[in-house]
């Protein structure tokens, strides 16, 4: 089995994704760590636990991760993820208290183990800060998948820029450019592929039908998150951006891409934007690889076979 950590800002999407990667036998999920985000990181570990406690896995270590971005103000997206952080769902919490070990002393010890991959879900404050304190750990990640940024996309915080690069541009920026010094490529899931991800009222109709329980927890927290899409956009659905990134690393084929050297604007009016230089006008060496496309339907098959448990004909 592929060892995977998902670090992330659980948030709605997030959690769907967690529930993706933990329904997966080719993966074992090691640990889930939390970075500030979508909530803050106290939130995020709560919401970690209560779709672990859904999905009867409480015995995987949660580790809470940076506070706030490297250096701008933390900025929460709960108008997007409601103000429990899921979808206003109030779900109860669970009782624990979370580990003194934090995320980056995690990583530092789990990383002198090579064969490791991470999957980010939120922003990249995590990873930067461990290139910061251990960049030897850092170089034994095995694959690093991230679901940010965009290519051709606009931007869903700035006309450019994609939230999780938004949030904490300078950490993406360390993360992208280390890539590049380690000769290794970053797999960017931005916004191109991930805004074609929209689970519509019928596909969540058939998981109720299919799984009531699976339904019920599904319904629950994205009731708020369908409220949103049709206030900003008129979009009957709601787009989940994170679980494509683990969809992605568990069948690659689902999507299209292209290699390119990238980079992330951290100033003025474009900050946060990736700079996907397509054409190669810099010639610099190709650190990210860069989703495209996406098989939404084959995604969607997917994603129901996984959560559902069922078997395809
Ligand atoms: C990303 O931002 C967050 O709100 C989602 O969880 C996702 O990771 C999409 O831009
Ligand atoms: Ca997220």
């Amino acid at each position: 089995k592929r060892k995977v950590i998902l670090d992330c800002d659980p948030g709605i999407d997030d959690s769907l994704a967690i529930m993706l990667a933990l329904c997966s036998p080719e993966i074992e999920v090691i640990a889930i760590t939390i970075v500030a985000g979508n909530a803050p990181v106290r939130m995020g570990y709560q919401n970690a636990k209560k779709v672990l406690r859904h999905m009867n896995r409480l015995d995987i270590p949660v580790y809470i991760g940076e506070e706030k971005p490297l250096i701008k103000d933390f900025v929460n997206a709960l108008d997007t993820h409601g103000s429990d952080g899921l979808g206003e769902s109030f779900l109860p919490e669970v009782m624990d208290q979370p580990p003194l070990k934090n995320a980056i002393d995690f990583f530092r010890e789990t990383f002198s183990e090579k064969g490791i991959s991470v999957i980010a879900l939120g922003p990249l404050t995590n990873l930067a800060r461990l290139i910061e304190v251990d960049a030897s750990a850092f170089a034994h990640i095995e694959k690093i998948v991230s679901m940010g940024g965009s290519y051709k996309a606009h931007g869903n915080c700035s006309p450019v820029a994609e939230y999780n690069y938004w949030e904490d541009p300078e950490a993406a920026q360390i993360v992208f450019n280390h890539m590049k010094m380690l000769h290794k490529q970053i797999h960017m899931v931005g916004l191109d592929v991930t805004r074609k991800i929209v689970l519509t009222p019928t596909l969540l109709e058939y998981i109720k039908r299919l799984d009531a329980k699976q339904g019920e927890f599904i319904s629950k927290i994205t009731r708020f998150y369908f409220d949103f899409h049709w206030n900003w956009e008129h979009i009957i659905g709601c787009v989940i951006n994170d679980p494509l990134a683990v969809a992605y690393f568990l069948k690659p084929d689902l999507c299209q891409g292209f290699e390119a050297y990238t980079d992330i604007e951290t100033q003025g009016i474009a900050r946060g934007q990736s700079i996907v230089d397509a054409y190669d006008f810099y010639k610099e060496e190709k650190n990210a690889w860069i989703l495209t496309s996406v098989e939404v339907k084959e995604f969607f098959y997917f994603f129901l076979e996984r959560i559902l448990h069922l078997k395809r004909e």
